[in-house]
């Protein structure tokens, strides 16, 4: 790969018109989904202090230790690109006091950025879909939130598997955490590189290792599930119950621990065939001690967020090209070009999209609005400035219109395009 300075950053995707119209299609069909569940979108910076992912994310997690844009700013201040989302919303939320009372449904869509490894469904700048509920502690706003997960994965048109496991609460979690460590302790030199690496600070990870050596160990080490604190139990038993009442098939996965440290209790992946060991394409859970933690009010939460590249890869698009330019509007002439361009405009004005070209001869205009792609083309010469005669053409096909600039919109319905009555920007519309 090209390390070229003015080569793209490795890892780093541009999005062209024919791609960006999926994603745009995505986009708009995600919030349908999101406002029949309440939420609403929040922006927010793309760059934090450090200190903040560090403290959210968990000091011993891969994003953190080995996986963060960190520079120091200008002011020698450490700030770091996002690597996720969650911890910028609960931040923002605190910040501006938006807890106290509230139970706000939100949800932001924009690039994350990783330093992991990249391939197919594996970037370095992704973009995620990410919704959080909070101070809502019940099962029912589980099960609630993976309704929104798999009708959101249905509007993408992704077929995936639902995996569910439960990591309880801290206090359970540190019991549990004691007996993987003394299981997997004499048994370290059969663990991978990095899981003994990282066996004392985060043995939980080994259970979700990828490597076979790791996966067979934790086959046979004792679960999380069997040690979980009773109400912790009793919420994930609601959970399935309420998953069941809904038609939601899963799976249990005792060994989805999840990367980063803020889960407590339910945990959620869905899974999907077709992208090799990038098939999560959704992913979340609860962690209800995340807002104190970073100096809020004590609230519970839960949410997950969802890697639009890797559905967009999973999603043959039927008609990839984004919608074409209508129409070409060509002054033959200096003089016509003034005129051109307020014909042009008018029919923005009615909600046709246009593109305008010239002064050139007639032959180089034709060219030019091939070379647009554009379905029509007008052609506007001199000696039709004062309401004479236009010609309409076709680009791709027979058709040929010839007559009063007054009567173009009958023009056009002749070779099949709609006017619209009014065009959206006729009025003044307020924003
Ligand atoms: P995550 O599991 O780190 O969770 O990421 C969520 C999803 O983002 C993944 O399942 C995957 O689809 C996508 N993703 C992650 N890394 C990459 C990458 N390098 N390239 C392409 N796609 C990627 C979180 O980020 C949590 N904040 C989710 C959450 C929200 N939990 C509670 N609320």
């Amino acid at each position: 790969m090209s390390k070229s300075p003015l080569a793209a950053v490795r890892g780093m995707n541009d999005i062209f018109p024919a791609e960006s119209a999926r994603w745009q299609r995505l986009e708009h069909a995600f919030r349908e989904v999101l406002r029949l569940y309440g939420c609403g979108e929040i922006r927010l910076p793309i760059v934090e202090h450090s200190a903040l992912f560090a403290r959210a994310i968990g000091d011993v997690t891969d994003i953190v230790q080995k996986e963060m844009y960190t520079f120091a700013d200008r002011n020698g201040d450490s700030l770091t690109l996002r690597p996720e989302g969650t911890a910028g919303v609960v931040r923002a939320l605190i910040e501006h006091s938006a807890l106290r009372g509230q139970t706000p449904r939100l949800y932001y869509i924009g690039p994350m950025f990783r330093h992991e490894r990249p391939q197919r469904g594996r970037y370095r700048q992704f973009h995620q879909l990410g919704v959080e509920f909070f101070g809502v502690a019940g099962a029912g706003a589980d099960a609630e939130i993976i309704a929104l997960s798999a009708r959101l994965l249905a509007a993408a048109g992704v077929s995936a598997r639902l995996q569910l496991n439960s990591l309880g609460t801290p206090a359970s979690r540190a019991e549990y955490r004691a007996l993987l460590l003394d299981f997997l302790r004499p048994k370290a030199s059969a663990l991978c590189g990095d899981c003994q690496e990282r066996l004392e600070r985060n043995p939980l990870r080994v259970l979700d290792c990828k490597v076979e050596s790791c996966q067979e160990l934790a086959a046979s080490a004792p679960r999380l599930l069997d040690h979980l604190d009773a109400e912790s139990a009793e919420h994930f038993s609601l959970l399935q119950d309420l998953l069941r009442g809904l038609g939601i098939e899963y799976e249990i996965n005792p060994r989805l621990v999840r990367g980063l440290d803020y889960y407590h209790r339910t945990v959620f992946e869905w899974v999907a065939e077709g992208l090799g060991s990038q098939g999560t394409v959704l992913a979340g859970g609860r962690y209800d001690g995340l807002v104190a933690q970073l100096g809020g009010p004590e609230t519970p939460a839960i949410g997950f967020a969802t890697g639009m590249e890797r559905l967009l890869a999973l999603t043959e698009s039927e008609n990839k090209a984004p919608a074409g330019v209508e129409l070409f509007v060509g002054a033959l002439d200096e003089t016509a070009l003034a005129s051109a361009m307020q014909k042009a405009e008018t029919l923005r004005a009615q909600g046709l999209t246009v593109i305008t070209g010239g002064p050139a001869p007639f032959k180089a205009l034709l060219k030019q609005a091939q070379r647009s792609a554009a379905h029509y083309q007008v052609v506007v010469g001199a000696d039709n400035l004062q309401g004479a005669e236009v010609l309409l053409k076709e680009q791709e096909g027979t058709g040929l219109w010839r007559g009063p600039w007054e009567r173009i919109g009958e023009g056009l319905r002749s070779l099949g395009v709609d006017l619209p009555l009014a065009g959206p920007h006729t009025t003044r519309q307020s924003f």
